[in-house]
């Protein structure tokens, strides 16, 4: 998908965006599709109002697409007899304009297939916190980033999953969307190490979404080792992993988002990195990974100086550790088995012993959850007053000074 193709779609979107705002309403999301069907519906004269007529809908096709903020504007002025269901652009393709994925999908089936919306078993349109936005998480196929993506679409958000591990990606997106009783979640195979990779994902997200509202970078490798142990080689993947990939995540993305601004002034998104309370304070015989975390609260409080000019918010989470997730309780690659092997823990003998010596360092004797840190992303996103910052979640573990 060509750059073009990112700004039509994102000028559809805030156009409507603009006219709903307004009227105090949330976000709209997009289905788009580009295919011969969809061209030749926004080239023919009568083709749409037929389409739409057949389906029960309402639409509207502007002439050009070329120039977003052209289209924004013509996107507005449409919805002056209130918000069209369906927007065909000549030359471009056909976006259906909704609440939610679901619906968006729905509506673009039917208009391009001519047939009435059936209601029964669809998802209702979106409520929550987060109704309307959509949110890319880096990492989203297990771990942290999964339980953040369902926990964001409990919140009414359209989650992509960006994952290498293409495999338990999908399976991540398949059972979010049997969760939410609708097609929320799209798996889209990103490399945060690949800045091409980044592009296209993003690209990827804009035109099955619509845009892109709240970067989650939340994507990270550990590979712990003494001075004398860890390779140059697990340095440089840590380093590249947890620190440059930051970088390119917030390259890929912020083209999108200050083209959102640009065509809707006054709007705020988010870029939220998943740190670490290892980005606070020095980890032992853990540095690649402690340095790594470091190093992206600098690009953080650096990114949030350059961006707050675009209505961009750039913060960190600093997460303690979370203890049943994969990284810490897989039976053969998990820290626990781990330290229990190399005898990381003093008179540690049984598993039990090492989950016990490393809640013993929680005040609140726990592990951080995606729901903890989840919250703390809804506090960054509603929060219009702070940028630049790093919040731990560490149930006391960790304290600013
Ligand atoms: N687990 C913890 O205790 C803990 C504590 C504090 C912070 N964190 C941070 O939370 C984030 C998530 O950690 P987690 O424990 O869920 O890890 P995890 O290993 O369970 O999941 C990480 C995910 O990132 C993906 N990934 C790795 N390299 C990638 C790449 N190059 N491109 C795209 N995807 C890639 C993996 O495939 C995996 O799905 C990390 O940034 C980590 O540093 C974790």
């Amino acid at each position: 998908m060509s750059n073009l193709d990112t700004a039509w779609i994102t000028g559809i979107r805030m156009g409507v965006c603009r006219v709903r705002r307004r009227a105090g309403q949330l976000p709209v999301v997009l289905a788009v599709d580009t295919g011969p069907k969809a061209l030749d519906l926004a080239a023919r004269a009568g083709a749409l109002p037929d389409a739409c007529r057949k389906a029960g809908l309402r639409g509207v096709t502007v002439p050009d697409g070329s120039n977003p903020v052209v289209l924004a504007g013509a996107v507005e002025s449409a919805c002056a007899g209130g918000i069209p269901d369906v927007v065909a652009v000549t030359g471009c393709g056909v976006a259906a304009v909704a609440d939610g994925p679901e619906t968006a999908r729905l509506r673009l089936k039917a208009c391009l297939e001519g047939v009435a919306i059936e209601p029964k078993g669809t998802r209702p349109l979106s409520a929550g916190r987060l109704a309307g936005q959509v949110v890319l998480v880096t990492g989203g196929a297990q771990g942290f980033g999964k339980g953040i993506a369902e926990s964001l679409i409990r919140e009414g958000a359209a989650v992509v999953v960006a994952d290498l591990n293409e495999a338990i990606g999908v399976q991540t997106a398949d059972e979010l969307n049997r969760m939410a009783g609708g097609a929320v979640a799209r798996f889209v195979r990103m490399d945060v190490t690949s800045l091409a990779s980044l592009e296209t994902g993003v690209a990827e997200t804009v035109r099955v979404f619509g845009g892109l509202d709240i970067l989650v970078a939340n994507a990270g490798v550990l590979k712990a080792g003494s001075i004398e142990e860890l390779d140059e080689r697990a340095f440089d993947l840590v380093t590249a992993v947890n620190y440059k990939a930051y970088f390119l995540c917030v390259r890929a993305a912020v083209p999108v988002m200050k083209l959102q601004r640009a065509l809707c002034p006054g709007i705020w998104m988010d870029v939220v990195q998943i740190n670490s309370k290892s980005g606070l304070e020095g980890s032992n015989k853990n540095f690649a990974y402690a340095g790594s975390k470091f190093g992206g609260i600098g690009l953080t409080q650096s990114f949030a100086l350059e961006l707050v000019e675009y209505g961009i918010k750039v913060n960190s989470i600093c997460p303690g550790n979370y203890y049943e997730g994969p990284l810490w309780s897989d039976p053969e690659k998990g820290l626990f088995v781990q330290y229990l092997r190399t005898g990381k823990v003093p008179g540690a003998k049984t598993i039990d012993d090492v989950k016990a010596f490393y809640m013993g360092k929680v005040p609140m004797r726990r592990g951080c959850s995606p729901l903890d840190v989840t919250r703390a992303i809804l506090y960054l996103h509603e929060q219009e007053y702070e940028t630049g910052q790093a919040l731990p979640v560490t149930g006391g573990q960790v304290m600013m000074n």
